[in-house]
């Protein structure tokens, strides 16, 4: 983290988890447990069904609800999609875009990657934009080309005075779900990477305002040492989200 300069963002990522009611009791426990201090912003990506029910419970908590997945379109024939628009009239701030899952199970590439990034930052929506490898990829050596073709494409026709509000995910798909955490250095290190992709495109002091996130088993015993890497900016957290108090150790490690 550096918090001199960007912001800490921990976002748990529900993935296809909890109903409306569990969404609702989930974030009443947890604006029960909430310190008042906090020094990182908390972000909860919901599945589309339950963020009317967690906007609401959230309004008086410093949480912000975020999709997990939009289309690009605005409206038209595109049966089971859902618009930015729409999701920005029920009150969600962020939307996850190139989630690895979607990237293997929908078929999500770099290019609607892009495509989805332009249409929610045209419509007020901050986009948290996954990247990451798989083991095959990491093994073969590639991860750096990899990163940095998936960083290169999702920003394509992005200005610079729009980068504040994008965030990055760090997400080796090999930790993801699998217990199997990136080591610090290599999340620190790929983090890095992905800042100097930003900086080579938009200079450093673009470069330096992005929050960079780390994805992948994180939990609250291995937050603190990932937190403590200078560019990994916070997390995006999957299983360990769907207990108030693991969600909650996380948020306190990122407060150290
Ligand atoms: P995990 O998921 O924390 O369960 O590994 C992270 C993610 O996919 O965002």
């Amino acid at each position: 983290m550096n918090r001199k300069y960007r912001k800490t963002i921990i976002a748990g990522n529900w993935k296809m988890n909890k109903t409306p009611a569990e969404t609702k009791a989930f974030i009443d426990e947890l604006k029960g447990k909430l310190g008042k201090q906090r020094w990182c912003d908390v972000v909860l990506c919901v599945p589309f069904v339950d963020i009317p029910a967690a906007v609401r419970a959230a309004r008086d908590a410093k949480v912000a609800i975020a999709a997990q997945n939009m289309h690009w379109e605005k409206s038209g024939a595109f049966t089971g999609e859902v618009s930015a628009e729409m999701l920005k009239e029920l009150g969600v701030k962020f939307v996850v875009i190139g989630h690895s899952e979607r990237r293997q199970y929908f078929a999500e590439t770099n290019e609607t990657v892009n495509l989805k990034v332009k249409a929610a930052l045209e419509n007020g929506l901050r986009p948290i934009i996954c990247v990451g490898e798989s083991l095959e990829e990491r093994e073969a050596d590639i991860t750096a080309e990899l990163i940095t073709t998936q960083v290169k494409i999702a920003l394509r026709d992005i200005e610079a005075d729009q980068m504040r509000k994008i965030v990055f995910a760090y997400e080796p798909i090999w930790a993801i779900g699998t217990g199997k955490t990136a080591t610090a250095e290599q999340a620190g290190e790929i983090c890095g990477l992905i800042r100097s992709v930003i900086r080579a495109k938009y200079g450093a002091r673009v470069a330096r305002s992005v929050t960079i996130q780390y994805g992948g088993s994180m939990n609250p015993k291995n937050a603190e040492e990932l937190l403590a890497q200078l560019d990994v900016d916070g997390g995006l957290i999957g299983g360990a989200s769907l207990k108030v108090d693991d969600f909650i150790s996380i948020i306190n490690a990122s407060n150290q």
